[in-house]
């Protein structure tokens, strides 16, 4: 693994030709994954690369090409990669065995208990294996809770991967609310009509919609930050008192701002305590780990001992309570716990979504770059949005070559996604950014 000082190392960006190692792994990825790809992501022809290693904000591909990293495993990688106290608690613990099924061990009971003071509304905790799974599982949960059947959700946010949560995600067009438009083929009507749809930060239409539906809706989940769109001041709180007075429960996926915006997660950061709240990526120190947390007398329906009674709830799942993530996930927190861990990253935050929107002001772009905390994003669009339908107006073509553009530079984003900062970025990360953004500003204007 290289430890050559970043002035020492080969600059970012695509160089060169692509390795012979790298086509032979293009051409086996095409002729046995869909699409050449892991999963809903691939990258254009020209910039598709296979990565051999990461390091910090960092990682290389197959050909040797370097590129400063902002997707970080979707949000999992607070830490960057490869970090030097995750790698030890994994290494650790492999040599003690890396999984005993969905059983009690000590490295997921100590976990538990180390999380429980952060998360407010956590009485209790399961371990699941991904922020899907605990979606779908807190979804089952409010719903044999409540006994109702249908949940609502935000039109632009994600919730996973599971026939609930694919409504309205990204929709090419405006939902007709409380209708969602289904994100992918496979979905029974009859599940579809399951998920209702409002629009996020309109509080008059989210109250009109679950009070119309307060008989039939078990909960509200919401992303606190839908995506990269922070909540207008008294929307998460009205959500919270709507659905406390039409018996409706509050799920807050917290499984991208869980441990990200305070320790407490957006519940800390926005002064919120839902019913029930989902967690993963961060929680997994980037391996596949995630939560449901809430209310005992809800959360209690999974209670195995109670197998016997009608409201029994089955949560379950080989690989959950993990060892090796509650290890990673465990020896991460502490690196959060540190005084000041949120500040920094925050100001990395702060500092990279100024410098950027200089660049482009420095071109005359006709863009705004926008995000809270470590989170960023930019559009081609005269203001910040609020909406999903505001990031839908935003010329996204534009959005997609640029970005396109920034991986030839060396900088990696996901087309169109909004993107993170780790507390490994440095400010020689930032100033390499700077300057790619502003070769990759030129090459887009000519
Ligand atoms: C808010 C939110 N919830 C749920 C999920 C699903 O998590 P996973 O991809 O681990 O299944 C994601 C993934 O990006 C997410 O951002």
């Amino acid at each position: 693994m290289s430890t050559a000082p970043i002035m020492e190392r080969p600059p970012i960006g695509r160089h060169g030709r692509i390795s012979p190692a790298e086509a032979q792994e293009f051409a086996a990825a095409k002729q046995l994954l869909p699409g050449g790809a892991l999963g809903g992501n691939a990258l254009a022809e020209d910039v598709k690369f296979v990565v051999q290693r990461g390091e910090g904000s960092r990682f290389w591909d197959v050909s040797g090409n370097c590129y400063i990293d902002y997707v970080l495993g979707s949000g999992a990688l607070v830490l960057g990669h490869a970090h030097p106290a995750v790698q030890q608690a994994v290494a650790d613990q492999a040599m003690r065995g890396t999984h005993f099924f969905a059983y009690l061990n000590e490295p997921a009971v100590k976990y538990a208990e180390r999380l429980r003071p952060y998360i407010r509304c956590g009485e209790r905790l399961r371990f699941t294996t991904s922020g899907s799974d605990s979606t779908f599982h807190a979804m089952r949960l409010a719903r044999a809770f409540t006994g109702k059947p249908k949940v609502l959700k935000f039109e632009g946010a994600y919730h996973g991967a599971h026939d609930y949560a694919q409504l309205s995600t990204t929709p090419k067009r405006g939902s007709n609310f409380p209708a969602g438009i289904p994100d992918t083929a496979g979905i029974p009507e009859v599940v579809q009509n399951l998920t209702l749809v409002a629009p996020f930060n309109d509080i008059d239409a989210a109250r009109a919609i679950i009070e119309a539906n307060r008989d039939e809706l078990a909960a509200v989940i919401v992303e606190p930050i839908q995506r990269i769109l922070s909540p207008l001041p008294g929307f998460l709180e009205g959500i919270r008192e709507i659905t406390a007075a039409n018996g409706v429960l509050m799920i807050m996926d917290e499984v991208v701002t869980g441990f990200r915006y305070a320790l407490g997660g957006a519940q800390e950061y926005f002064g919120i305590t839902p019913d029930l709240a989902t967690y993963g990526k961060i929680i997994g120190g980037g391996l596949p780990v995630g939560a449901v947390a809430g209310r005992a007398d809800i959360m209690d329906q999974a209670d195995p001992s109670t197998k016997a009674n009608p409201g029994y709830v089955y949560q379950n799942g080989t690989l959950q309570g993990h060892p090796l993530g509650c290890a990673a996930g465990a020896a991460t927190l502490s690196v959060l716990e540190t005084p000041g861990f949120h500040d920094r990253l925050f100001a990395i935050g702060a500092k990279l979504r100024a410098g950027l929107q200089e660049v482009f002001d420095r071109h005359g772009m006709g863009v705004v770059v926008f995000g809270d905390g470590p989170m960023w994003h930019f559009l081609f669009a005269e203001k910040a949005p609020t909406t999903y339908r505001d990031i839908l107006a935003a010329d996204g073509r534009k959005l997609g070559a640029f970005d396109t553009e920034l991986i030839r530079q060396g900088i990696f984003v996901l087309p169109g996604v909004r993107r993170f900062v780790s507390a490994l970025h440095t400010d020689d990360d930032l100033q390499e950014t700077f300057a790619a953004f502003d070769r990759a500003c030129r090459a887009f204007k000519a």
